[in-house]
């Protein structure tokens, strides 16, 4: 199997890149990141994207801010952290993951309020590649469990992209696929465009091609169809965040390709790290969902696909009902109904 290296974000002679993956497959250009403001703008405009990779961008953009900070004494280093944590947080409101990595860096700074200031900019360094090191650690874990959920000569039906973009290698979705290859089974991917921003045509089908895996592309609208002639045996998805009753926040479409398996009888799974659990949030209801630019929807490549002046509706997430979820793969293992109870256990 071919082995594709390429990181959303990457961290090399001191300076931080973030993949431009608005770009891709067209292109491989690369954004720096300098501050808090480019990080948050590269976040909002989907340079960098998918949960994982966003909490790794966030913690570097803490790392540029830090670098930023000047060196007075911890009040004042705070005060310019806590603005920039503040704006990064406010970048995307649905993936979970970014305000844990907020949260952990935050965490590390106020420990470590005792030492000078230049210490602390160290420490901040520290954090953010320890959390990347970790993610790719964990998305190797989803691989290993998610072999529980693979067969030889399967075929896999995915949605959005959840592998090595959207995050710092193997992926989510994509992780038990990669590691499945690696042991030598046969796996083919159908790989759903995603619209609007076609994230399931442009990536997972580019990281996949790029990785020697045997891919598809189809439109949304055909996942029905291709279902009904047998030829998908199991649906995995990554997610944005899970609810405490198991309810899944993912790629708006994802709720829709939920329902078809189930009317279909084919498996429905979701993988994730810990970090995208939310056991705080009750239920998938509770989760604040992104509305994105209208011109998503009715422009592609500045060419208009609507009408202008049509009204427009545009989440980026949904919501799939726990009941529709067959099993949870996490680097901790793999967790089944009933999910109120057993992603305690987990954690
Ligand atoms: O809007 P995006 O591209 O950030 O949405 C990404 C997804 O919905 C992914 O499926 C999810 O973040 C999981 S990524 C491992």
């Amino acid at each position: 199997m071919r082995n594709f290296r390429v990181q959303p974000v990457v961290y090399k002679g001191g300076k931080i890149f973030f993949l431009d993956q608005t770009a891709l497959p067209a292109e491989t250009r690369w954004v720096e990141i300098d501050s808090a403001e480019t990080c948050r703008d590269a976040i909002k405009g989907l340079v960098v994207r998918g949960a994982p990779a966003i909490g790794i961008a966030a913690a570097f953009g803490m790392l540029a801010a830090s670098r930023d900070a000047g060196k007075k004494g911890f009040e004042e280093y705070w005060e310019h952290m806590k603005k920039a944590k503040d704006l990064l947080a406010a970048s995307r409101p649905t993936a979970v993951n970014l305000s844990w990595a907020l949260d952990r860096m935050e965490k590390k700074i106020l420990a470590s309020r005792d030492m000078p200031v230049e210490k602390i900019q160290e420490i901040v360094e520290g954090e953010a590649v320890k959390i990347q090191q970790e993610d790719e650690e964990v998305c190797r874990w989803i691989g290993v469990h998610g072999q529980e959920i693979m067969r030889d000569g399967m075929t896999v039906l995915t949605h959005c992209n959840a592998g090595v973009l959207a995050a710092s290698r193997y992926g989510t979705a994509l992780a038990p696929i990669y590691a499945a290859k690696e042991r030598g089974l046969r796996v083919k991917v159908f790989a759903d465009e995603t619209r609007p921003l076609l994230q399931g045509s442009r990536l997972t089908a580019y990281e996949l091609l790029e990785s020697g895996v045997d891919v598809t592309v189809i439109t949304d609208g055909m996942v029905a169809s291709v279902m009904s002639k047998g030829w998908i045996d199991a649906c995995i998805v990554g997610c944005d965040r899970v609810a405490a009753n198991g309810d899944v926040v993912n790629k708006i479409g994802t709720y829709g390709v939920a329902l078809l398996a189930r009317a279909h009888g084919i498996p429905f799974y979701v993988a994730c790290p810990l970090s995208t659990l939310d056991l705080a949030t009750p239920e998938g209801r509770n989760i604040e969902i992104e509305e994105r630019n209208p011109s998503e929807v009715i422009r592609f490549g500045g060419i208009p696909t609507a009408p202008e002046g049509v009204h427009v509706y545009n989440p980026a997430f949904d919501v799939t009902p726990h009941p529709l979820v067959s099993a949870i793969v996490t680097e901790k293992g793999v967790v089944r109904a009933p999910y109120a109870e057993n992603l305690v256990k987990l954690l």
